[in-house]
């Protein structure tokens, strides 16, 4: 008998279940606005025969970033599975992109989240992200993004009920949501593709973009950039060298890994603005100097990369460059 009756207490309720229900029809109708971005054939800032550079503006999707894209698949999985809920927190450690795409998603489905950021990041980052309703958890600004990540794990281990823990630089269905949707995105409209080049931070668009690009045309070169040293500004990149690696970072992946400087960047930015009319953000601009490089190296070749996001941002950086 105590064990029926312990078996009926852990039955799902019908309005649990209807708010799953819901939740998995919110989540699932919010697909159409992640992703779909359009590419900007870059005519102007590098003219060669026989070799095209094109880039996609990944900006132009739900919260304005690349992320959206990692951060919707993370949450719908998450939903589908079970393991989110209105009840359950979605905690992560990002004061970046994916922590504004996060929130927006979260919202529209009126689920709760909390971000462990550093304390010192900007103040235009924290009140962004307030106003999207994240319960902010700020962590010692001594110890940066790897601080965060400790302070967001302990907590989860803490009270696995409250949270569920997304931890970006894990989870497999960061790379996952560009193998299934930028890389398809791509070849359907550029099956001629011969190179993609992008930069690494969490790893999910070069990893997930590059096996499934790999698999669509095995030729294919897959080109990973790196910023030069530790202490880059290059918002979004890791320098693998002195980082802690994701998870989800795979090193046979790439066929070749190329640098670049904040000053390239810098430079790129000035230059896509004057020329392609692209208000580019660093890793944007570091992205494009990336591709540039390696097209003045070929005789023909169609080049791929990504604009992670726009200027808007950055008004530290971009405002005395454009
Ligand atoms: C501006 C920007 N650029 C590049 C990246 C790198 O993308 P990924 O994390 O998929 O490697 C990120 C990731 O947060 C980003 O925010």
């Amino acid at each position: 008998m105590e064990l029926f009756l312990f078996i009926y207490l852990l039955m799902p309720t019908t309005s649990d279940l209807i708010a799953h229900t819901d939740l998995l029809t919110g989540v699932q109708a919010l697909e159409k606005k992640i992703g779909h971005t359009p590419l900007h054939h870059i005519t102007r800032l590098f003219q060669k025969k026989n070799v095209q550079i094109y880039a996609k503006k990944e900006w132009m999707q739900l919260s304005g970033s690349v992320k959206a894209r990692a951060a919707y698949n993370i949450i719908r999985k998450a939903i589908e599975q079970g393991d989110l809920s209105r009840q359950r927190t979605l905690l992560d450690a990002t004061s970046g992109n994916t922590g504004i795409a996060y929130a927006h998603i979260a919202s529209l489905l009126n689920i709760p989240v909390a971000l462990c950021l550093p304390e010192n990041a900007s103040k235009e980052r924290k009140e962004i992200l307030q106003s999207l309703g994240v319960r902010l958890i700020l962590t010692s600004r001594f110890e940066g993004t790897d601080g965060a990540q400790q302070v967001a794990r302990a907590l989860a281990e803490d009270d696995p009920e409250t949270y569920f823990y997304a931890d970006q630089y894990k989870n497999e269905n960061n790379w996952k949501a560009h193998y299934h949707t930028t890389a398809p995105e791509i070849f359907g409209e550029l099956p001629g593709i011969t190179h993609f080049v992008a930069g690494l931070g969490t790893t999910g668009t070069f990893i997930g973009t590059g096996r499934r690009l790999r698999e669509l045309k095995p030729s294919v070169q897959l080109i990973s950039l790196q910023p030069d040293f530790a202490l880059h500004g290059l918002e979004g990149w890791k320098h693998l060298e002195t980082a802690i690696v994701p998870e989800i970072y795979d090193p046979a992946v790439a066929d070749a890994n190329y640098e670049v400087s904040t000053e390239e960047a810098h430079d790129m930015i000035k230059a896509a603005y004057r020329l392609e009319g692209l208000r580019l953000s660093p890793s944007s601009a570091a992205n494009l100097a990336g591709a540039i490089k390696i097209a003045e190296q070929l005789e023909e070749g169609t080049l791929v990369t990504v604009l992670p996001d726009n200027a808007d941002k950055y008004s530290e950086i971009t405002q005395k460059l454009i």
